[in-house]
């Protein structure tokens, strides 16, 4: 496994880690300026709208050098699968956070935005943190700690629970905020 052609690969995989995930940061970063009345809501739009582009490219890096690494590697453990799902779930969530990205630019500082909208945007920068947070921790697991880790002992029951509770959380939201309140930003 530790071979030329991994470290090389490991060099990629980290790169995309570093554009992907340093951009992560950085955006949640001026969301959180925003809430302590740091920076302009307009300014929190303008960065995230640059950034977006280097999350898809870093997400994408780390996909394109994570398949070899897993070749090289050739083992797909329990953790790995979750890993996996934290990985999918991450592309797949960055698409309705594009379209409410694409929303939010309508907004300008001090308009009155819909609860609503911001429960879907709060819920989707959730997901994405936890796609994030989850792929890296467990990257860190199988590089430092153990290599092969055959838990938890049926990955596909917990995806299917953690799938479960985010829809749960998705259709309490909806449903909630069904009625027209506002904020404003
Ligand atoms: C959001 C996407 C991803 C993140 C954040 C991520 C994160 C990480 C991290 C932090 C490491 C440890 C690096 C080190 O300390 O040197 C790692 C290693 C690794 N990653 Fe990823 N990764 C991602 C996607 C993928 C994908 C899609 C695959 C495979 C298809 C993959 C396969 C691997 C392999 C084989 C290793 C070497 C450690 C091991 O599992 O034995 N990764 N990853």
């Amino acid at each position: 496994m530790e071979t030329t052609p991994f470290f090389i690969f490991l060099f990629f995989h980290l790169t995309g880690l570093i554009i992907g995930f340093g951009s992560v940061i950085t955006t949640d970063l001026f969301g959180l300026l925003w809430i302590w009345n740091r920076v302009r809501f307009t300014q929190v739009i303008k960065v995230s709208g640059i950034t977006e582009y280097f999350i898809w490219a870093g997400w994408a890096l780390m996909v394109a050098a994570g398949v070899p690494l897993l070749v090289l590697k050739g083992e797909l453990d329990q953790l790995m699968v979750i890993k996996l799902f934290f990985v999918g779930l991450v592309g797949l969530n960055g698409l309705p956070l594009h379209l409410l990205h694409q929303q939010l630019k309508r907004f300008k500082d001090g308009d009155q935005v819909p609860k609503l909208f911001l429960f879907r945007l709060i819920l989707c920068l959730s997901i994405s943190q936890l796609g994030w947070w989850g792929a890296v921790v467990i990257g860190f697991f199988h590089r430092h700690i153990w290599t092969i880790i055959e838990w938890p002992a049926r990955p596909g029951v917990m995806i299917a629970l953690f799938v479960g509770s985010l829809l749960l959380i998705w259709v309490g939201g909806e449903a909630l905020g069904r009625r027209k309140r506002t904020v404003s930003v």
